[in-house]
Order: structure tokens, then sequence, then C-alpha cells
């Protein structure tokens, strides 16, 4: 089987803790992993997993704790990242969380930053785009924007786990969401 390439981006949605957890998993399972982060996740790793991340300065050993030789992470602005064209071969991308906002720029095309110019050409491409919103309750624009995205090819995987295995944790509920991901992208 040939090396499998994912990039992963994390958007300015609550979830943080299931965007820590996918890269973990990612890491696992994928030869290279790249990861951008919106400019407005920072702020929600902050209130949510309590880390002071900064764009210019991250390492992704101070998100999962420790160093990891396949992950690289390119910066939101970074236009010449493998991400940006389709004309290097790359598997699979996963937004986790995906804010509405940037759901919506994906839909209609905007393509203002390397994540949503990589949502562009993964669908141009037809490679594996999945998305996972996160709010609530969702407005009309919210759902058209999803029935779009997915009629243009992407799995719209809304952070909704399920509670019929009984979780105990926080964890096992982040768990639940990161191998539905996961089952998607085998
Ligand atoms: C703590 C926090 C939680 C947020 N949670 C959500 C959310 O669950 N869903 C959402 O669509 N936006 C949420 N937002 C708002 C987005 O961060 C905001 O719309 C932002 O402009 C999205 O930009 P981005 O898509 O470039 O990350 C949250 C913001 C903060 C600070």
């Amino acid at each position: 089987m040939s090396a499998r390439h994912i990039y992963v981006a994390v958007t300015g949605a609550s979830g943080s803790p299931y965007a820590r957890r996918f890269i973990q998993a990612a890491e696992e399972r994928f030869d290279e992993v790249g990861l951008s982060i919106s400019s407005n996740a920072w702020q929600v790793f902050r209130e949510e997993l309590g880390l002071d991340l900064r764009p210019d300065t991250f390492e992704v050993a101070a998100l999962l704790g420790r160093p990891s030789s396949k992950i690289r992470y390119y910066h939101l602005r970074d236009m010449s990242a493998p991400y940006a064209t389709g004309s290097i071969p790359w598997d699979a991308m996963v937004i986790v969380p995906c804010s509405m906002g940037t759901l919506a720029r994906i839909t209609h095309g905007i393509s203002d930053s390397l994540i949503t110019r990589a949502a562009d050409v993964a669908l141009k491409e037809r490679r594996k785009l999945i998305v996972v919103p996160r709010d609530t309750p969702l407005s009309t624009i919210h759902l058209q924007n999803m029935l779009a995205l997915a009629q243009a090819g992407a799995v719209v995987m809304p952070a909704a786990p399920g509670f019929y295995r009984r979780p105990q944790t926080i964890d096992d509920l982040v768990d639940f969401m990161v191998s539905r991901i996961m089952n998607h992208l085998l």
C-alpha cells in the first residue's frame, strides 16, 4: 500500500478535545500528517484546553505533550503548502472541529486561507473531505450549507457522540467521535 497522507485542520468551533485526540489518532494511522489551525481556534484552545498557543511559534509538542516526526504544521497563510494545489497528491482532509464560518466559506468556494483552499482542492480533485461541524441550534443557513457541501462530495459528520455505549468520561465521548471519523478514512 502507498504512503497515506492526511491534512488536518482545526477551526474555531467548540471541540478542541476532538481535535487533539484526532491528531493523535491520525499520527498512529497515517504516514504523513499536515496540520493547520485557524486564527480563531487558538482562542478556543485557550478556553477549552487551557493551552496558550500562538500561530507563529506553535510546536506540535505543546499540543500533544510530545514531539512528532510525522506531523508537520503549516501556517494558515502558507499557500506554498502541498494542500494548496491539486497537483500534489494527498489522500484526505479532515476539519475537526469545523466552525459554521469555515463551513460557509468552503460551501461558497471562498478560498481565503490554506484551510479553505485545501478543502476547495479536495472537492475539485474528488479527494475525501470530512467536516465535523458543531453548533446548536442550526439556522436554515447552516443546514443549507451542510446540504450543499454534502452534495459537493464532502462527508458532513456533526460532533454528536452517541450514548448507547454508556460513556463514563469526556474521553469516552471524544473517542466515540474520533473513531467514527477514522472509520470513514480506512
Ligand atoms: C470559545 C468559543 C467557542 C465557539 N464555538 C463555536 C461553535 O461551536 N461553532 C461555531 O460555528 N462557532 C463557534 N465559535 C465562533 C467561531 O470561533 C467564529 O465564528 C470564528 O469566526 C470562526 O472562524 P474560523 O472558521 O476561521 O475558525 C466559538 C468561538 C469561541 C471563542
